[in-house]
C-alpha cells in the first residue's frame, strides 16, 4: 500500500505562475484589466475559435450561454444526465425545463438518438457534456439541432485539448463552454471561458458577465467616459485580472499537460486489459480525447461485491478514486421537482452503478500510476468470481 494519498485530480502550480500572479497584484488593475483580453485571445487562438469569453467559473459560463441561447420560460434543453449539475442548472437559472436523454453505452455521452426522441417545438438547445474528456457525437448533435432549429451548447468542462474528427473542441459547437477549476487541465482557482465563431453570442456574453452594461470600466476610463448603459440583466461574472494572469502562464503548458495525461490514460489501459473485472473508457477512432478522468467501469457479474466495497477498498489503499458522476436526476433536488424515481435513464443509470475514477493529473510521477495499477489489480483480484 502507497504511504500517502493520492487524490483523484490536483493542480500543478509553478514559479511562473506566482510570478505572473504577483505582477498583477502589484499592477493597477485587479479585475478587468489587460491580462483578461490577452488571455482570451490566447484561448480563441489555441482552440480555434473567433472569439472567447472568460467567466468567474465554469458554471457561470454555462449560465451565460442559457441566457445567450435564448432559454426562458416555456422552452426546453436537452441534456445527459451522466454528469455535474450545472450542466442542467444553467437551464433551471433560466426559467426553462431540463430535458434528459440517455446516453451511449460505449462513452457514456449523450445519445444522438435518444436526443431525436426528446425533440418537441420547445425544445431551444441542445447540451452534450464531452464526458471525462472525451468528445460527445458532435456530428450528430449538431446536425440535429440545424433541423429543428436549437443552439448547440457544448460543455466541455473535462475537454480542454480535446479533437474530434482532428477539429479543436471550442471551434465546433455554437458555444464551447471550458472550466479553470483545479482539477482540470488549466487552472486559474475559480474560472471558465466559452468559445463561439458568433459575434451576436460573444457580444451577449460579454455584456451578461457585467451586469448588462454595453462596456467595461477600462474601455470607458480609455474613452475618458462617464456614461454606461445597461442593456440587459446581467450578473457580476467576470474573471479578476491576476486569474487571467494564471490562465495565460497555465495554457502555455496545456500540451505538455495533455501528452502526460494520455501517456496515463496508455498505460492505465494497456494494464487494465489483463485484469478481470474491470472495462476501460472506450476511445471511438474520430476522437482524442483529453482526459480529465479516466472513468472504468467494474464488470460486477465478474465480481463478487458491489461498487460501494470495490470504492472503499481503493481508499484503504490511498488511492483517491472518485466517482462522476450521480445521474442528475436522482438529486433530491431534481427528484423532488420533476418526480424522477430512477430508471428513466438506464444506460446512464447502470453505469453509475459500476463507475471509478481513477486518479487522473499530469503531475502524476509514473510511480504514482503504477501504484493505481497495483492497487487496481490487488482489490479486483480479491473479489474476483
Ligand atoms: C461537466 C461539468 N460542467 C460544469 C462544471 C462547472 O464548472 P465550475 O466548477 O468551473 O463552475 C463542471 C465542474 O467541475 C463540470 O465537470
Amino acid at each position: 500500500m502507497r504511504p500517502t494519498f493520492l487524490p483523484y485530480g490536483r493542480q500543478s502550480v509553478e514559479e511562473s505562475d506566482i510570478q505572473a500572479v504577483v505582477d498583477v497584484l502589484r499592477s493597477d488593475w485587479l479585475t478587468t484589466g489587460p491580462k483578461v483580453a490577452e488571455f482570451e485571445e490566447a484561448f480563441a487562438a489555441r482552440v480555434g475559435s473567433a472569439y472567447a469569453v472568460s467567466f468567474s467559473s465554469g458554471t457561470a459560463a454555462l449560465h451565460a450561454t442559457s441566457f445567450a441561447a435564448g432559454l426562458k420560460e416555456g422552452n426546453e434543453a436537452i441534456t445527459t444526465p451522466l454528469t455535474f449539475a450545472a450542466t442542467a442548472n444553467c437551464v433551471l437559472y433560466q426559467g426553462a425545463t431540463p430535458v434528459f436523454a440517455d446516453v451511449c453505452p460505449d462513452t457514456l455521452n449523450l445519445d444522438p438518438e435518444q436526443v431525436a426522441k426528446k425533440i418537441t417545438p420547445k425544445t431551444r438547445a441542445i447540451l452534450p457534456v464531452d464526458y471525462a474528456g472525451h468528445p460527445a457525437d458532435l456530428n450528430a448533435i449538431v446536425e440535429l439541432a440545424r433541423q429543428h432549429g436549437a443552439v448547440v451548447i457544448e460543455d466541455a468542462c473535462h475537454a480542454l485539448g480535446a479533437e474530434y474528427n482532428r477539429r479543436k473542441v471550442g471551434s465546433i459547437a455554437d458555444m464551447t463552454v471550458f472550466s479553470f477549476h483545479p482539477v482540470k487541465h488549466i487552472t486559474t482557482g475559480e474560472g471558465g471561458m466559452v468559445t463561439t465563431d458568433n459575434p451576436q453570442f460573444a457580444e451577449v456574453l460579454r455584456r451578461f458577465r457585467n451586469h448588462g452594461i454595453s462596456s467595461d470600466a477600462r474601455q470607458r476610463q480609455s474613452a475618458g467616459q462617464w456614461h454606461y448603459e445597461m442593456v440587459l440583466l446581467g450578473f457580476n461574472y467576470r474573471l479578476p485580472d491576476f486569474a487571467c494572469a494564471l490562465g495565460i502562464e497555465q495554457l502555455k503548458r496545456l500540451d505538455a499537460n495533455l501528452q502526460r495525461r494520455r501517456e496515463i490514460a496508455a498505460r492505465y489501459s494497456k494494464a487494465l486489459a489483463e485484469i478481470r473485472g474491470v472495462i476501460s473508457p472506450v476511445v471511438r477512432p474520430e476522437a482524442n480525447p483529453a482526459w480529465h478522468l479516466y472513468p472504468i467501469r467494474l464488470d460486477l457479474e465478474k465480481l463478487t461485491t458491489d461498487r460501494a466495497q470495490i470504492f472503499r477498498a481503493l481508499r484503504a489503499e490511498n488511492i483517491g478514486v472518485n466517482v462522476h458522476y450521480i445521474p442528475v436526476h436522482l438529486h433530491p433536488y431534481y427528484r423532488d421537482r420533476f418526480g424522477y424515481s430512477g430508471g428513466e435513464f438506464p444506460v446512464a443509470e447502470d453505469a453509475y452503478s459500476r463507475l471509478i475514477s481513477l486518479p487522473m493529473f499530469h503531475a502524476m510521477s509514473d510511480q504514482d500510476v503504477s501504484d493505481v495499477i497495483g492497487a487496481v489489480a490487488k482489490v479486483l483480484s480479491s473479489y474476483a468470481r
